[in-house]
């Protein structure tokens, strides 16, 4: 009875380590070793980015803009990042672009200025917001300026209710360029994106859920585990069809009906082609032959095809 006991129940010491050994990062790959941006990659296939500048606030110097343009291009293709959490080490997400290593250092150096320029609208506005694979921001302090960019590209946005917002170039005499004018006005109401742009006030977690500047706000402590939820939610779906879907769902925004109907029917086509596990014929057949799911309560079951 004894050893029967032994076998079944796990002592709560070997539970916790065999908990943690699958959330523990697996070896970082030379190639992640930047200077301004740390990557843990945990071996459930989730991957935090984190901006690295935490004595800076994690404002956005030439040298992150570089390391981040670098480490989406890497993780992309990185068959162990199936899903991808952004976030800033300390108590900042971001406090924007670097107005002395930026704006100041730049000004007399037009070529370093270029790339930098170019790296910063590359990894915000165009790696991020095509990466292949679900991108959760993970919002957990200040953020202002050209740090909301890239909130805004990812697919999901959970903060802290703690979090500060702000678009705030209008207290320094600056107007929200950069991208950042046009990316507000993808989520906020033209109301919010014309107020908090013209009054530099700052908005909270809560407030930014409000106004769907994020999807979700939970209390600081919580917001590690919250972001991992969603991202082993997104994780559970068929990866094909949810990369299809971001594609989509992002492409459509600005079609006409018509354009947005030949272009849904080709992408639909496509994914039939390049779904490995032909997720489609799965799902219909566990719904309509075996009975075994129900599409609007669940994803199928992939593991039985
Ligand atoms: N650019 C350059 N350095 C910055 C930036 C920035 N955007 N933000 C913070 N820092 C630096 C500070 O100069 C300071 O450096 P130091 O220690 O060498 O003096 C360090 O980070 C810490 O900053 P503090 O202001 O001391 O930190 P605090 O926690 O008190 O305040 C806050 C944080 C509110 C984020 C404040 O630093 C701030 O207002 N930063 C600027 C925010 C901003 O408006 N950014 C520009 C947006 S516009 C755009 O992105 C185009």
């Amino acid at each position: 009875m004894a050893t029967k006991t032994a076998t079944k129940r796990k002592p709560a010491a070997a539970k916790r380590a065999a908990a943690k050994s699958t959330e523990a990062t697996i070896k970082t790959k030379p190639e992640y070793d930047f200077e301004t941006v740390k990557i843990e990659q945990r071996k459930d296939g989730i991957t935090f980015v984190i901006l690295n500048r935490p004595e800076k606030r994690n404002a956005l110097s030439p040298q992150l803009h570089h390391d981040m343009d670098d480490a989406l291009t890497y993780l992309a293709t990185d068959p162990d990042t199936k899903v991808l959490i952004l976030t800033g080490a300390g108590n900042a997400f971001s406090a924007g672009q670097d107005l002395k290593l930026y704006f100041r250092g730049l000004g007399n150096d037009p070529v370093a200025r270029a790339r930098a320029s170019h790296a910063s609208d590359s990894w915000r506005s165009h790696r991020l917001m095509n990466f292949p694979k679900p991108t959760i921001a993970m919002v957990n302090g200040f953020v202002f300026g050209g740090g909301l960019t890239p909130i805004v590209s990812c697919d999901v946005a959970i903060a802290a209710n703690e979090a500060t917002f702000g678009i705030s170039e209008i207290n320094w005499g600056h107007i929200p360029g950069g991208l950042v004018g046009w990316n507000v006005n993808q989520v906020m109401s033209a109301r919010d994106a014309m107020w908090y742009s013209i009054s530099g006030d700052t908005f909270n977690g809560k407030e930014a859920v409000a106004m769907k500047f994020v999807n979700f706000s939970v209390p600081r402590a919580k917001l590690k585990a919250e972001a991992l939820k969603i991202a082993k939610k997104l994780m559970q779906k068929n990866p094909w069809a949810i990369q299809y879907t971001k594609e989509a769902i992002r492409s459509v925004r600005h079609m006409s009906m018509d354009q947005a109907s030949d272009y849904l029917r080709c992408k639909s086509d496509a994914l039939q082609r390049v779904d490995k596990e032909a997720g489609r014929q799965a799902g219909m057949k566990q719904f309509l032959d075996t009975k075994t799911f129900r599409p609007g309560l669940g994803t199928y079951d992939r593991k039985s095809g």
